[in-house]
């Protein structure tokens, strides 16, 4: 089965998505990079660890990727996000963990399998955990040294991403819970 997009396509990824105290300290997190002229910071309800971005798929699709997701058994992690880091290509800032759980690895790794296997989402080179903090961002900025914080991963989602002047608007499709680690 092949990506498609046209009329009725939705743009869909898999991420894990912050409960409300990790939303709070990734905003801390975020509070404290200038990203420069003309950034834009990530609304803090916007924060999520993308596992698989899918991209355009015709909406008769949504029911494989839920499907894939529903059958998925993976544990759960904790991620200790330690890092500031600036990409020039996608011009944008995030809060990475440089250490990778395996538990997240696998998951990675199941996932692109599963999705492969249904000619969908193929994955990146190598996995780089990260949260988006702001995009825009057109020059390395200056930042002070990053205080740690952890992220307990316990469920994972599939995400509708839907485009809007002030940038995407996400809505959760469907939520899938990890295993206890
Ligand atoms: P990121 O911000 O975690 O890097 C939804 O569009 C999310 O999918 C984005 O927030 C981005 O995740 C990721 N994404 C968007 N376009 C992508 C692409 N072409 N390849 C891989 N990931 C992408």
């Amino acid at each position: 089965m092949s990506s498609k997009a046209g009329p009725g396509s939705t743009r869909c990824f898999y991420a894990v998505w912050p409960d409300a105290a990790t939303r709070r300290r990734i905003a801390a997190a975020a509070a404290v990079v200038e990203g420069g002229d003309g950034a834009r910071l990530v609304p803090p309800e916007n924060y999520h660890l993308t596992l698989a971005f899918v991209g355009e798929i015709a909406a008769a699709q949504l029911a494989v990727l839920r499907q894939v997701g529903r059958e998925l058994r993976a544990p759960g992690f904790t991620l200790a996000c330690d890092a500031y880091e600036y990409w020039p290509k996608p011009e944008v800032v995030v809060a990475a963990a440089r250490e990778i759980p395996s538990a997240l690895s696998g998951l990675w790794q199941r996932l692109h399998l599963d999705l492969n296997g249904h000619g969908l989402a193929l994955a990146p080179k190598r996995l780089r955990p990260h949260v988006t903090l702001a995009r825009k961002v057109t020059q390395a900025p200056v930042w002070p040294a990053m205080s740690p914080f952890e992220w307990s991963a316990l469920a994972f989602s599939l995400v509708r991403s839907d485009s809007a002047a002030a940038g995407p608007v996400y809505t959760v499709v469907d939520t899938w819970p990890l295993l206890d680690e």
